[in-house]
């Protein structure tokens, strides 16, 4: 069976979740499906994350989803109930890997330094978020900051755009893109699914050509 690492880096690009209202969560799995992306990382920087997770796995099953800014036990523990495939956090956190570890849920943790690169490959880990990437070098800084740990994969999040988009998939050492650039607050906002549907379309065109 295909191992969710090896899912996010099949799909190329993960689309950054945060809404404010569950009413959105169901509209929003639809346009991602139909663009093409059919994974979310959903942050716990709202309230609604456990009910957005849940929702998501709802109306469309198959697709990836999985908590992101999370920042407590507790968190992995809503995010798990609401049926979270994976967990992502912005830094490294040592109490939430090792308790997603000894709990068996896929864990990438945030890091931007070799000591936090150190840190996660001593957990037992590969995979890790690079965050904020643009405003720390972005492509140039994973390959400059993965020299030395030949077997880590890095998801770069934090300004990525369509425009960067090309150069960050070129580069062997990232595991996926990680965004919410297809995910507009204002689209959100004034209920466009389309925009979103139609923006994640071009994202993926984008990753394709
Ligand atoms: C994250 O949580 O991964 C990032 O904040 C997403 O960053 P972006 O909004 O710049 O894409």
């Amino acid at each position: 069976m295909m191992d969710i690492f090896e899912k996010i880096h099949r799909l190329g690009i993960l689309p950054v979740v945060v809404l404010d209202d569950v009413k959105d969560a169901a509209p929003l799995a639809i346009a991602l499906c139909e663009g093409g992306l059919p994974a979310a990382e959903v942050t716990y920087r709202t309230a609604y994350a456990h009910d957005v997770i849940q929702e998501m796995k709802k109306v469309k099953p198959d697709m990836l989803v999985g908590a992101g800014t999370v920042l407590s036990i507790e968190q992995v523990d809503s995010a798990i109930d609401a049926g979270a495939e994976f967990i992502v956090s912005p830094g490294f956190n040592p109490s939430v890997v090792a308790y997603c570890i000894k709990k068996g849920v896929p864990v990438i943790p945030g890091t931007a330094t070799p000591s936090d690169i150190e840190k996660a490959l001593s957990m037992g880990l590969s995979n890790v978020k690079f965050f904020p990437s643009e405003i720390n070098g972005g492509v140039k800084a994973i390959q400059a900051l993965g020299a030395p740990y030949v077997d880590v994969k890095f998801l770069p999040t934090g300004g990525v755009s369509e425009k960067s988009l090309l150069d960050y998939m070129k580069c062997k050492r990232v595991l996926a893109c990680g965004g919410t650039w297809m995910v507009k607050k204002e689209w959100i906002k004034n209920g466009d699914f389309k925009a979103i549907e139609d923006c994640t379309k071009k994202a993926v065109f984008t990753m394709l050509n």
